[in-house]
């Protein structure tokens, strides 16, 4: 079908598949050459031995023979692909709205009006676009706890009357008023709410303690090694220590000692001025961030998001922020140490040596992943221990040989090309710098890495690679094999010896993504996998408290596969590797976010985010959505919202 000249259904992440890494790595002939003689490599291995049978990727991952009487992990009817107005979840399970964009966050926060949004209102209510989702027990119970939410944009068309839904990006709302604008900035950043449930019932706790709203004013410090640079200092901050605000918050992660990581994905598209022009070394690493954008009308309200007039305020976005959710009154903190790109996900283990390992993507096509290694050892008797251990560390970016290992290449100024004959000052301008830091070290291009996992149980790690369309036959490479990737695939990684800190790893496919029935697609699936249980456009992952992988997915539609997105469970080990499994499906136009699971497995909290974004030729607007999901009304805009699922009479998710 003919996509229509661009209308509304452009969405910021589609920017992102244009990628702005037009550095050399890796000779694509040494790939090429490579990537062939391991595919000839495993191809004959798997002719020639008897063990072919029996033997997995997972298998040939780990060089085990695998357990050939594994079981598969999920146990639910599933639901039946399509794409409609609604949501549908399993037979047998509750979706249970639990808040939507406008409800009351904190005390005061007056009822949602959709024809008279303000910003006063908007600051003390749950934000726009619900993205990751981090649930954190109260007490230890699993019925009673934090919910923190982030809220990563906003979508105009849909949540004022009469925005032009054929913007074109680039001159995107630039009509908007500054009361929108200032209503814009409110709906962006963070929620925490209290959530509680009764029998089968969960609710938000009213006029909780912890009830907070992060927003794009928030004050926020500035800490690790950029902190102080003479690159963060704007001439409201002198110091360069102090920001206000986080924003286009995508995924994020949970600490073991209870804080939250919130990580700014594409900070770009907020900065006004393409005319400036700056110094050549900045305007090099704007032209790398893909910056400025001008997605949005901020810069024309506000001086500090116009690159002419604050040229390092951009600098102070694109970090991941740690913040304490039990204190609402506690200074968020971005930390530098863990690098400055366009974060997705912070999924995290510690180490068997008590360091702590966050692993990173960074959501552009053609970008990479990375890894970040504390100094000190995570202290698990004192909560305050930890209070500053992410300031202090290593960054890694990931190349994946064609051989199937990987090596993880330290960003530490001094080290190989990251010097001062390569233009950078010190450390904090590495990590200010980091795609450049990384080009320069050959960091292996990947398929817009998006959230990242680690699964507990078996120290394998999982990245969700969404699509890149940017790839083709010359640049396609092991770990990154079809051209033309429309739907994506999902790869795993074995850290070498099983430390999550070492130098190297292991690395396989899981799944190459998208309908299995259709031969030039080139999907994986396990054949077990029935017409509902494929899916395309992995986003967002987490593993539950059983040691089973769930995948959400940004970009099924009508127009691509004929489904909506949704909440997939996808087998990782066993003959039933790479089935997947359709648990939760979204209405049409959004996008699955922030699964999130709790501790006793009763519980699924899923980000249902743009909920009636326009896609494919049907063009969707605040007057005329294509759904009015999830209160049908016929005075209220599709909200995005946080849906609760539950077992019917209560009992474990799937199993
Ligand atoms: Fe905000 Fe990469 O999704
Ligand atoms: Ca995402
Ligand atoms: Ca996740
Ligand atoms: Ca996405």
């Amino acid at each position: 079908m003919a996509v229509p000249d661009q209308p509304r259904s452009l969405r910021f992440e589609d920017a992102e598949d244009i990628g702005s890494n037009d550095s050399a790595n890796p000779a694509f002939a040494d790939i090429l050459a490579e990537r062939f003689s391991r595919r000839d490599l495993m191809g004959g291995m798997l002719a020639t031995t008897a063990m072919a049978a029996v033997l997995s990727p997972a298998a040939l991952l780990t060089g085990c023979a695998e357990d050939v009487s594994a079981t598969p992990n999920f146990n639910f009817p599933e639901v039946a692909a399509g794409a409609n107005e609604t949501h549908y979840v399993a037979e047998g399970y509750n979706a249970q709205i639990l808040i939507r964009w406008g409800d009351k966050v904190v005390t005061g926060a007056p009822a949602f009006e959709a024809a008279k949004l303000s910003a006063d209102a908007q600051a003390m209510q749950f934000g726009y676009n619900n993205d990751f989702l981090g649930f954190i027990p109260i007490g230890g119970r699993s019925d009673l706890g934090l919910l923190v939410v982030n809220h990563e944009y906003t979508n105009e068309e849909l949540m004022f009357a009469g925005a032009d839904p054929t913007a074109k990006r680039g001159k995107r709302f630039a009509n908007m008023t500054p009361q929108q604008v200032a209503v814009e900035m409110m709906a962006h950043g963070g929620s925490v709410i209290e959530v509680k449930r009764e029998g089968e019932t969960w609710k938000v706790v009213a006029d909780s303690k912890y009830a907070r709203r992060i927003t794009a004013h928030t004050e926020m410090e500035i800490t690790g090694p950029a902190a102080g640079h003479d690159k963060m200092k704007t001439s409201a901050d002198p110091d360069g220590r102090k920001v206000l605000g986080m924003i286009n918050n995508c995924s994020g992660a949970i600490t073991p000692w209870g804080t939250w990581l919130s990580c700014e994905e594409n900070f770009n598209g907020y900065f006004w001025n393409k005319k400036a022009s700056p110094n050549s070394l900045h305007a090099a690493a704007l032209q790398r961030y893909g910056a400025p954008s001008e997605w949005y009308s901020w810069g024309k309200f506000h001086d500090r998001f116009d690159i002419a007039k604050e040229p390092n305020e951009i600098n102070r976005f694109g970090w991941v922020v740690e913040i304490d959710p039990f204190d609402p009154a506690s200074t968020p903190k971005k930390r530098t140490a863990l690098g400055r790109f366009k974060h997705e996900g912070a999924g995290n283990v510690v180490n068997k040596d008590g360091r702590f390992v966050i692993y990173q993507g960074d959501d552009q096509a053609l970008d990479y992943i990375y890894r970040f290694v504390t100094r000190g050892k995570v202290d698990e008797a004192r909560r305050e221990g930890n209070k500053d251990l992410l300031d202090e560390g290593t960054l890694y970016v990931a190349r994946f040989d064609a051989d199937g290992s990987g090596v993880w290449l330290p960003l530490v100024f001094g080290s190989g090309p990251l010097t001062r004959a390569s233009g950078f000052t010190d450390q904090g301008d590495v990590l200010i710098h980091t795609r450049i830091a990384a080009d320069l070290v050959g960091a292996t291009k990947m398929d817009r890495p998006e959230d990242i996992e680690v699964n507990w149980k078996t120290g394998k790690v999982y990245c969700m690679l969404t699509k890149n369309k940017e790839r083709n036959a010359f640049s396609a490479d092991a770990a990154n094999p079809r051209a033309d990737n429309a739907f994506g695939h999902i790869i795993e990684l074995l850290p070498a010896g099983g430390d999550h800190a070492g130098p190297t790893f292991r690395w396989e496919i899981l799944v190459k993504c998208g309908d299995p029935g259709s031969g030039n697609v080139g999907a994986t699936f396990n054949p077990a996998t029935s017409a509902n249980g494929w899916f395309a456009n992995p986003d967002n992952c987490v593993v539950d408290a059983e040691g089973r992988l769930w995948v959400a997915t940004d970009g099924n539609s009508i127009d691509s596969t004929g489904r909506a997105d949704g909440l997939w469970g996808l087998e990782t080990d066993g003959k039933a590797r790479g089935t997947g499994r359709l648990f939760f499906r979204c209405p049409v136009g959004a996008e699955l976010c922030g699964p999130c699971i709790t501790p006793d497995s009763r519980t699924f909290f899923v980000a249902v985010q743009h909920p009636g974004q326009s896609t494919g030729g049907r063009v969707s607007t605040f007057e005329s959505p294509s759904t009015r999901w999830p209160d049908f009304d016929p005075e209220t805009p599709p909200r995005p919202s946080v849906v609760a699922i539950t077992r019917t009479g209560g009992g474990k998710i799937g199993v």
